[in-house]
């Protein structure tokens, strides 16, 4: 080999040890946005089926009312933080950068999340057969974690809740997470 080519060969491992860290790097990130994009997707589907059997629209069906509320709950969690972790504003995605500077509270809504579609699950296996009247809220029942003020951990209040009322708190979560943590874009 003589000096010439030898040192082309150099230059293009070194250039190709460069740009390829950068190129992966670019791709990993494109595909972390695809991916919490589309469980993000999956979840909206979810939630709309649930919110079409407990209105009527859509006839109650507990394996598909469990299956819509399982797919909320494997996306929730750790599942969900985990597309975010790093740093979380990655070009073509409406994330905040407020994830990165408030993430326990970004980690809590993603587990509160888990905590209502978890018990819509076994609100759906308890009920094989039809949407009975105690999954219905209750006339007068509010929707929130009880009294005004009062900090109550959502695990322990979902166990007191009709499924409606859970449901209700899981579509609070969906807002309150993008409030905070999703770019409004138009
Ligand atoms: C812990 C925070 C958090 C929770 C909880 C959450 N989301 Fe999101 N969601 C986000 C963020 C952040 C984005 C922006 C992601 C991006 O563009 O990279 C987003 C984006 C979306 C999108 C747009 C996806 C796209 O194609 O651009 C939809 C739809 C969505 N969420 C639905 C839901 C639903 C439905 C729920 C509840 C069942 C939910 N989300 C719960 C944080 C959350």
């Amino acid at each position: 080999m003589n000096f010439k080519t030898c040192a082309i060969l150099l230059a293009v491992i070194t250039l190709a040890g460069i740009a390829a860290p950068t190129t992966n790097h670019a791709l990993a990130n494109e595909m972390t946005v695809i991916a919490r994009q589309s469980d993000m997707k999956s979840m909206a589907e979810a939630a709309k089926l649930i919110d079409a059997m407990f209105k009527g629209n859509t006839s109650y069906d507990s394996e598909l009312f469990r299956d819509a509320a399982e797919t909320i709950y494997k996306r929730s969690g750790s599942a969900l933080t985990v597309h975010f972790e790093g740093n979380s504003v990655i070009f073509g995605s409406q994330a905040s950068s407020t994830i990165m500077t408030e993430r326990a509270e970004f980690n809590s809504l993603a587990n509160d999340l888990g905590v209502y579609a978890n018990s819509l699950s076994s609100a759906a296996e308890s009920h094989p057969d039809s949407l009975t009247q105690d999954m219905r809220m209750k006339a007068g029942e509010v929707i929130g974690l009880g009294p005004f003020g009062k900090k109550i951990d959502p695990a322990t209040a979902v166990l007191s809740m009709p499924a409606e009322h859970a449901f209700h708190m899981l579509l609070q979560t969906c807002a309150s997470c993008h409030a905070q943590f999703r770019l409004k874009t138009n």
